[in-house]
């Protein structure tokens, strides 16, 4: 058996008609910029996300930038973000001037600890980033709760959980104003980049509008200084199309999670990933982690079974952030599980048989 880490066959392949048709659709309208698809989709995807406002951008990482513009955090602002994240998460406040306060992770659920965020508010906090990591929702009700004892704005980094809940409340609803990212292998992927924003607040809504052209609402009048990040009407369609399809794909991912994670259960020292009470995951990556890991992958690698390791390096340690003077033991729990993580394949299409496998080569090689 071969199987890839991740493959679009399993949610692509079965909707071809009707993503020609969305390409035809927009090919023959002739307006391909900030037209009805898009206005479609953002008030498709705030309505999924339990939102009044959604405003469509060209990628997550500006979806991030944009919603700390809209809150007017910059220089000498601090922003508190897990240690344990993908990079993009950090590049947003650094790319804002503001300052990066890095949070341990809980090690059994690789988000951010509620526990330890009081601990790092200053007087200069502006706003708290939890990263729902690997389709797992933070613990939203803790959080939200010392945002509103210190006064402090929340921004989601919703990229990798689109349908994950705490206490049945949905991810890109909790913050003030929330990102997303519609990169093609997310749980609602595009066919190219693409992002967004989700809010209730009117006002930071049409902030984001306005940033993303330009700084203008009518053409050639520039009231700020903006960019240009706008999701196109052929991603918008696309992504129309495969909205409708979301809660299967995600229930897709759930089921083929509990099969690992029956298979899996008590295999060598492998350590399986914890669900914190009251939150639900969405598995956009099935993550393990054992001590031998390198040769854990060598292994699956030689019996041609894809995985990946996220991430292999912390923010703190990239060569991007050496300015900051980091050093190796300063986030250990972000460190060890960059030392220690690996993603199996888990997508809509996997079969049964093929986790099978998967569990097999696993347990023959402890
Ligand atoms: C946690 C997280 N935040 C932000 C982003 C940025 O999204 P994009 O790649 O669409 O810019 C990603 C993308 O991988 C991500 O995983």
């Amino acid at each position: 058996m071969n199987i890839p880490f991740f493959s679009f066959a399993g949610t692509h392949d079965p909707l071809k008609a009707e993503l020609t048709k969305a390409f035809e659709k927009v090919y023959d309208s002739h307006w391909y910029i900030m037209g009805n698809s898009l206005k479609e989709f953002e008030k498709n995807y705030a309505a999924f996300s339990n939102t009044t406002f959604c405003t469509g951008l060209a990628n997550g990482l500006d979806a991030l930038i944009i919603s700390l513009k809209t809150l007017g955090i910059g220089a000498g602002d601090e922003v508190i973000v897990p240690s344990n994240t993908y990079i993009a998460s950090w590049l947003s406040v650094s790319y804002v001037g503001a300052i990066l306060v890095p949070v341990e992770p809980r090690e059994a659920t690789f988000n951010i600890n509620p526990d330890l965020i009081e601990a790092a508010i200053t007087k200069k906090t502006k706003a708290i980033m939890p990263v729902h990591l690997f389709g797992q929702c933070c613990e939203m009700d803790k959080i939200m709760q010392i945002a509103k004892k210190h006064n402090l704005f929340v921004v989601e980094d919703n990229a990798q959980a689109q349908a994950a809940t705490c206490n049945g409340q949905i991810t890109g609803s909790f913050g003030d104003i929330n990102a997303t990212s519609f990169y093609p292998a997310k749980n609602l992927g595009a066919l190219g980049d693409a992002g967004a924003i989700t809010t209730n607040n009117a006002d930071l809504n049409h902030k984001a509008q306005v940033i993303r052209n330009y700084g203008s609402q009518k053409k050639y009048f520039n009231e700020i200084k903006g960019v240009n990040s706008r999701l196109d009407e052929l991603q918008a369609e696309i992504l129309n199309v495969k909205l409708k399809y979301l809660n299967g794909w995600t229930k897709t991912r759930v089921d083929l999670a509990a099969n690992y994670t029956q298979m899996l259960k008590g295999v060598g020292d492998m350590r399986l990933t914890d669900i914190a009470d009251n939150c639900t995951h969405v598995y956009h990556q099935y993550v393990i982690r054992t001590n031998k890991r390198d040769a854990l992958q060598e292994h699956l690698t030689k019996n041609n079974i894809g995985s990946l390791i996220h991430y292999p390096i912390p923010p703190h340690l990239q060569e991007a952030y050496k300015e900051l003077n980091y050093k190796k033991g300063q986030f250990p729990l972000a460190e060890k599980i960059a030392e220690t993580s690996l993603s199996l394949p888990l997508y809509p299409g996997l079969k049964t048989e093929e986790q099978e496998y998967v569990a097999s080569i696993i347990k023959k090689f402890f």
